[in-house]
């Protein structure tokens, strides 16, 4: 939520910056901002809307150069919307500037106090009061105020600041929110997430949490809150800058769907070692995993789904009972975990608030942390005692798509690998896994391979006000996901539902108006999900079915159909299933003319709770 991108060092177009700042968009997009300091001056733009609005209105200015700038994309908290809300914000003089990401939780109390004090605030936001509080502490040097005015501070808050009385230099400073430090031959950076600085620098700095940063064109200097120095733990940039662009596809979303097939394959390269698994950085031992008792998993969103289709796995394959909970709920329950549970976390940015506060709670108690994550030195890769990454690359639209299977799969390979450990598969079973593992690739390329009559299937779907999505076992998180994707971009209402719980509810929902998607792969339960579709067809219910090649059966019933392979072992039928629906989603909402990359109201990393 709200992306930050600053600069120091030789002076280069705004242009420049701008194109950086897009690469952020998709942390927020309801205004933005920029300011740069020249002749001892504040040059500030801001405006509501997205970065390309910004861009019009900075047209006479586009090439104008700066040695120092900060830029910021916003995803309103405090305060709607608007030019004056948008970041940056300054001081009562106007000398210093500001951007932020995250939420001051007391900034009410510390305004009160500042307005005492005969500061004057113009905007409704929470951030403004950090301008000021640095404003009251600031003497002669930027980061002795900073480093005052962070201490009133409690929430979280990624900034950077600039003051026209030190233009020689750029503060940055981080506690809950990420943030990074950009080192590139032209100067420094620092940013909310790498893509904004692909082009720009090739090593990075991970600000830590508590950690602030005395950035200049030639130097960089961390301290700790506290104010010990901190050494620099440089890192190599391992993303090559066409990863975070669109290629030739209309949007990020689609770029991404399509990307599927090689991220899968990707991972098993990386975990699949002749048939035995191997996860360099899991940090827990097979006696861990023999005495295992119970597992927790928490998660947001799409990385909660995924989640629940790991809980049918660990259940089936590992003899392990499983709580799933959203992060938001499980920060707050109290659990009776003990030492030989395990929570596992997933998370596609390793940044989301609610799943960080899940694990810290259950850290402190010193039960062990596995997190499935895809951003390289995110705070939970960071935080967990054992980290498997997803390696699906930057994932830059809002609705997550290739994260999802990608999750699916490493999370299918954490439980064939714990169920070894126990014993409760064997090694012939183990290799036949993985063999059909390896060939789910080609089968999402051949549902790929559908995609123009998806389009047409959409096209007369998104007549429909309003959508069932219905599933059974470990496809029930896959209808679950599937109407998640619809209502993100399309905002058609889209319930997912477990197919035997129709009869409880949404049966009243079907007519002829409304969709109903049917995940009816040929496994245990197929007959009960014929059932469901014979009374879904009765009640004139309009059916999409996802079908396994040959089902003429479902295909009699159903108004459309999605056809896939069938797989000897459907537990993995997710990962095929997920595509069908993304595209399904993805046209929908094309049809409907609407922003795919950018949904209203989305964020794509919720890093406030
Ligand atoms: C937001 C995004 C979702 C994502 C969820 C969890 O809601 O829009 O796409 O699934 O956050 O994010 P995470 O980064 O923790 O997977």
């Amino acid at each position: 939520m709200c992306g930050i991108l600053g600069y120091i060092g030789k002076e280069a177009k705004l242009s420049l910056f701008l194109d950086g700042l897009s690469r952020l968009e998709y942390r927020g997009y309801d205004s933005c901002g920029v300011v740069g300091i020249k002749d001892r001056k504040l040059f500030i733009q801001k405006r509501p809307g997205k970065i390309h609005e910004l861009r019009r209105e900075l047209r006479d200015f586009i090439n104008e150069k700066f040695p120092v700038g900060i830029f910021h994309t916003r995803w309103a908290t405090h305060g709607k919307p608007n030019e004056v809300n948008a970041h940056p914000h300054t001081d009562c003089k106007q000398q210093i500037a500001i951007v932020h990401n995250g939420i001051v939780e007391n900034y009410l109390k510390l305004k009160q106090e500042l307005i005492k004090e005969g500061h004057k605030f113009v905007s409704e936001t929470d951030t403004e009061v950090i301008a000021h509080l640095i404003e009251k502490f600031y003497k002669k040097s930027l980061e002795d105020a900073v480093s005052k005015a962070i201490k009133k501070l409690k929430g979280s808050f990624a900034l950077g600041v600039i003051s026209k009385n030190e233009p020689e230099k750029l503060i940055a400073v981080r506690k809950g929110s990420p943030l990074i430090i950009g080192l590139g031959k032209n100067g420094n950076f620092i940013a909310s997430d790498i893509p904004a600085i692909l082009p720009f620098a090739k090593e990075v700095v991970y600000l830590k949490d508590e950690e602030m940063a005395v950035i200049k064109k030639e130097s960089i200097e961390i301290f700790h809150f506290k104010g010990s120095p901190v050494k620099l733990e440089i890192e190599k940039v391992k993303i090559k800058p066409e990863d975070a662009e669109k290629n030739n596809f209309a949007h990020f979303m689609l770029k991404e769907i399509h990307e599927q097939p090689e991220v899968l394959r990707k991972i098993l390269s990386l975990y699949d070692n002749k048939n035995a698994i191997h996860f360099p950085q899991i940090n827990l031992s097979e006696d861990f995993f023999k005495h295992l008792k119970n597992v927790f998993i928490a998660a947001c969103g799409t990385a909660y789904h995924a989640g629940y289709v790991a809980k049918y796995f660990l259940e089936a394959y590992c003899g392990l009972d499983v709580e799933l909970d959203a992060s938001s709920e499980f920060r707050y329950r109290r659990l009776n975990i003990t030492k030989n549970d395990l929570l596992i976390t997933i998370s596609q940015s390793g940044e989301t608030a609610d799943t960080l506060a899940a694990i810290r709670d259950i850290k402190e108690r010193g039960i062990k942390v596995l997190s499935i994550c895809n951003v390289i030195g995110s705070t939970l890769a960071k935080e967990s005692d054992g980290i498997i990454f997803t390696h699906a690359g930057p994932e830059i639209g809002v609705a997550s798509t290739k994260a999802y299977t990608a999750q699916i799969m490493t999370l299918i390979l954490l439980c064939l690998y714990i169920a070894r450990m126990r014993s409760s598969i064997s090694a012939q079973e183990m290799r036949n896994a993985l063999k059909e593992l390896s060939l789910i690739p080609g089968y999402q390329k051949e549902i790929l391979a559908k995609e123009s009559e998806i389009k047409k299937i959409a096209k007369e779907f998104s007549k429909f006000g309003c959508f069932l999505f219905l599933g059974r076992g470990i496809n029930y998180p896959s209808a679950l996901e599937g109407a998640l994707k619809l209502k993100e971009i399309s905002y058609i209402p889209a319930e997912g539902y477990p197919a035997g719980e129709m009869k409880h509810g949404p049966i009243a929902l079907i007519d002829e108006y409304r969709g109903v998607v049917c995940i009816a792969p040929k496994d245990f339960l197929y007959e009960k999900m014929i059932s469901n579709m014979q009374e879904i067809k009765a009640r004139k219910g309009k059916i999409l079915a996802i079908v396994n090649y040959g089902d003429n059966e479902a295909e009699r019933l159903s108004d459309a159909v999605i056809r896939m392979p069938k797989l000897k072992n459907q537990n993995f039928s997710p990962l095929l299933v997920a595509v069908g629906l993304q595209l399904f989603a993805y046209y929908v909402a094309k049809n409907l003319g609407h922003d795919i990359d950018q949904p209203r109201n989305l964020a794509k990393s919720v890093t406030v709770e």
